[in-house]
């Protein structure tokens, strides 16, 4: 999006500036580097920051900021493709075809660069670009005629980061890396001006360019930067586009930084709940994930986990210590001390404590799972309760039942499993199994203690227990045997 200023006055997103118009970018997104810090068997750009791999919030933010079309750069035969949106498309840096280094990764994508469309590059292992900088950053560079320009930000401690070097008319001249001893004066050392890493480019000068990068450096790499000085050579414009958050250059290289930028990452997705209505009462202790939506007037208590796609209501209180993965509660639920997964709870339901939601359960509008209940693949009708002790697997509860405490479904028979049907107002006993295939008729009840094997007909009793017969003066018997007399 374009920062805020730009919305108020313009009245449009950066999707409608730049939609179907030529201006619009091609976004390609670095994701070939090696990142072997990370010691994984997992590629660094697939590491999971707050529900989504790293490389994912990049393309978002380039899709948000309105690109024309997102290029991912991978290593040959990694593949992840299989882990990006379909519309985004992927091609394999080679180095024997382009060379190691930035610039090679740049060149491995030359096919789909359009000569007469921006280009903005963007690395797949820096999460935390935002698409209102990259929307300003393309926006500086059309308004600016230049050939490239370079987003830079200012660092206290710039160690390790590419320096912008101006002329004494303050234009950019040049970037040098600071990796090696000796790849930098001095001089240059002192600057705090660093590269982010993204730039904008005019496609086919970009091009051009990029044919001429050599790999004459201490890494024997082609540096992207390089193209900035080389087109300033050829008397093209280059430009700078400052930006105050320094968290934009903040990259992944090893698991401590991926901690610290999850740290910033998940402030930010608190802030944002807590600014859109949502009380969250101890942020420390509170995991949300990029995608998970919260209705205003949500309480969400200490030491909730809400996970992937979870959906939840307004006015539900959520917590304290209640997980919830790719749920949804509807407005006004409440769950607490509880483990919900792939479940749906609609309004005014509530769960817990400790209830376990399974994926495919559904409680419908103010039915409840209570303490110690397991629930899968079963819907519990509106109204209806299982308050304590249960499982209930693959059944399907009518409206108003009240299910006996310790009530279970034996869905499975040891090869297959079988659904369980329990109708409207039914009564079960406490300790009723519920042998599948099995159905309970409306308004039915079961005796306490019951293994229910044949239907049950509405308003009927299903009992099947042993009799209960009482052996008068047993106690005396015992003391007798006991004594010998
Ligand atoms: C780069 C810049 C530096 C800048 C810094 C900001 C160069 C030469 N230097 O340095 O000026 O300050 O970013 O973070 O560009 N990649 C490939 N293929 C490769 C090499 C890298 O796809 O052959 C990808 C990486 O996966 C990564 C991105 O390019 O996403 C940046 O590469 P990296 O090696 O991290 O460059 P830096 O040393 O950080
Ligand atoms: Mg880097």
């Amino acid at each position: 999006m374009l920062p805020s200023v730009w919305r108020t006055v313009l009245g449009v997103t950066a999707k409608d500036l730049f939609q179907n118009d030529r201006h619009a970018p091609i976004v390609i997104v670095l994701a070939a580097g090696r990142g072997t810090r990370m010691r994984s068997a997992t590629p660094k750009v697939l590491h999971d920051l707050c529900g989504a791999p790293l490389v994912d919030w990049v393309v978002r933010a380039a899709r948000d900021a309105g690109a024309h079309r997102v290029v991912v750069v991978d290593q040959p035969a990694r593949h992840l493709d299989g882990h990006l949106a379909d519309d985004v498309d992927v091609v394999e840096q080679h180095p024997d075809r382009h060379g190691e280094g930035t610039a090679g990764a740049v060149a491995a994508a030359v096919e789909l660069i359009d000569p007469q469309r921006p280009v903005v590059v963007l690395a797949g292992d820096v999460p935390l670009v935002s698409a209102d900088a990259i929307a300003a950053l393309a926006a500086a560079h059309r308004g600016s005629g230049a050939a490239a320009t370079l987003l830079t930000t200012e660092l206290a401690d710039p160690t390790g980061y590419g320096r912008v070097v101006r002329d004494d008319d303050g234009h950019v001249t040049k970037v040098v890396e600071t990796k090696e001893p000796g790849d930098a004066t001095a001089d240059e050392l002192r600057i705090r001006e660093v590269n982010t890493g993204i730039y904008a480019f005019d496609g086919g000068r970009l091009v051009d360019a990029l044919e001429r990068v050599g790999a004459d450096n201490a890494q024997n790499e082609r540096y992207l930067p390089d193209v900035l000085a080389i087109l300033r050579g050829d008397g093209h414009a280059v430009g700078a586009h400052r930006s105050d958050d320094a968290d934009l250059v903040r990259g992944v290289n090893d698991r401590v930084q991926l901690g610290e930028i999850r740290a910033i990452a998940q402030a930010r997705i608190v802030a944002a709940h807590q600014r859109a209505g949502v009380t969250v009462v101890n942020p420390a202790s509170t995991v949300i994930d990029r995608d998970v939506t919260i209705g205003e007037d949500t309480v969400i208590e200490p030491g909730c986990v809400l996970r992937g796609t979870t959906r939840i209501g307004a006015g539900a209180t959520v917590g304290p210590h209640t997980t919830v993965i790719d749920g949804a509660l509807g407005d006004g639920v409440g769950a607490v001390h509880s483990h919900i997964v792939g479940a749906t709870a609609e309004a005014g339901a509530t769960i817990g404590p400790f209830s376990y939601l399974r994926p495919g359960a559904v409680l419908r509008e103010k039915a409840k799972a209570g303490a110690f209940v397991e629930i899968k693949n079963s819907e519990i009708g509106p109204g209806s309760k299982v308050p304590h002790l249960s499982y209930i697997g693959d059944a399907d509860v009518g409206p108003g039942t009240n299910l006996g405490a310790a009530t279970i479904t034996a869905n499975y028979d040891g090869r297959d499993k079988h659904r369980t049907t329990i109708g409207a107002g039914v009564r079960t006993g406490v300790d009723t199994t519920l042998v599948a295939p099995v159905t309970v008729g409306d308004g039915a009840y079961t005796g306490a203690g019951s293994v229910i094997t044949e239907d049950v007909p509405a308003d009927a009793l299903g009992i099947a227990r042993n009799k209960q017969r009482n052996l008068e003066g047993y106690a005396q018997l015992v003391e007798q045997r006991r004594s010998g007399t």
